[in-house]
């Protein structure tokens, strides 16, 4: 049984107070009796504050991005080992956000996944089509490159580290929410996908948790889950209000 997540992404959002607001209700509300496993991705400047509210609470504090290498001469970056002093040992790589505006490619995506799992963390992995690859028939194209390239040459002992969050350009921030079928499409053809990658993926694909994201809001979230092939949600918008994040978790 692939137990699902409910993760949110605060971006760019928030101030340090109203972080420290969430993450306090949070850590009230979620308990080891939770049925889904939380996570928050909170800014880097903020992740200090918010693991340390998350203390000995069940919720995962996450960092949104970093840089595949040890302690080194990289200005403006941060890296795993520094992360792990504050107990964050889970990243988000390859965000849409990320790709459109930062030039991060799967293939970038790939350095940083081998290098963050070879370090013990765990990855949660963005993948998605824009929307003028849907329109002209290419999110299965889009997708399949998207796996191949950004987990080409992962060791599948280290598939147990890895989480895929499937998350259309097009539906993220915008309202417009995949249908549960159009999601769980997407989602069988990602497990497919992963299932083919080496000899014995199969059982690798069977167990990998995959989560949609874009609009996913509390009253939308039950009937996409309720898909065979989607294991939780990637959250914005809807994370970043206490109340929101809740429901999601209810
Ligand atoms: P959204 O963002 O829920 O605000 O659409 C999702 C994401 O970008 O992870």
């Amino acid at each position: 049984m692939r137990r699902k997540i409910i993760a949110g992404n605060w971006k760019m959002n928030l101030t340090l107070p109203e972080a420290k607001a969430i993450a306090s209700g949070l850590k009230e509300k979620v308990s080891s009796q939770t049925a889904v496993e939380v996570m928050v991705f909170p800014s880097a400047l903020h992740l200090h504050a918010v693991a340390e509210i998350l203390s000995g609470s069940p919720v995962i504090t996450g960092a949104q991005n970093a840089y595949p290498a040890v302690l080194t001469a990289m200005t403006g970056e941060i890296c795993p080992a520094q992360l792990s002093d504050f107990g964050i040992k889970t990243i988000l790589v390859g965000h849409s956000e990320r790709r459109q505006f930062l030039g991060e490619t799967s293939e970038i995506c790939n350095e940083k996944i081998k290098f963050f799992l070879n370090s013990g963390v765990r990855v949660v992995y963005c993948i998605g089509e824009t929307l003028a690859e849907r329109e002209s028939q290419n999110t299965f194209t889009v997708l399949k490159d998207q796996i191949k390239k950004g987990l080409f040459g992962i060791e599948s002992a280290k598939f147990k580290d890895l989480v895929i969050a499937y998350e259309p350009v097009w539906a993220i921030g915008t309202g417009k929410v995949a249908t549960p079928e159009q999601a769980e499409e997407a989602h069988a053809f990602v497990r497919k996908e992963i299932g083919a990658l080496f000899v014995g993926a199969d059982k690798v694909a069977e167990s990998i948790q995959i989560l949609y994201g874009g609009s996913v809001k509390p009253d939308n979230i039950a009937s996409l889950l309720a898909k065979p092939n989607i294991d939780g949600g990637l959250v914005g918008g809807a994370s970043q209000k206490l109340d929101s994040f809740l429901g999601l978790i209810k």
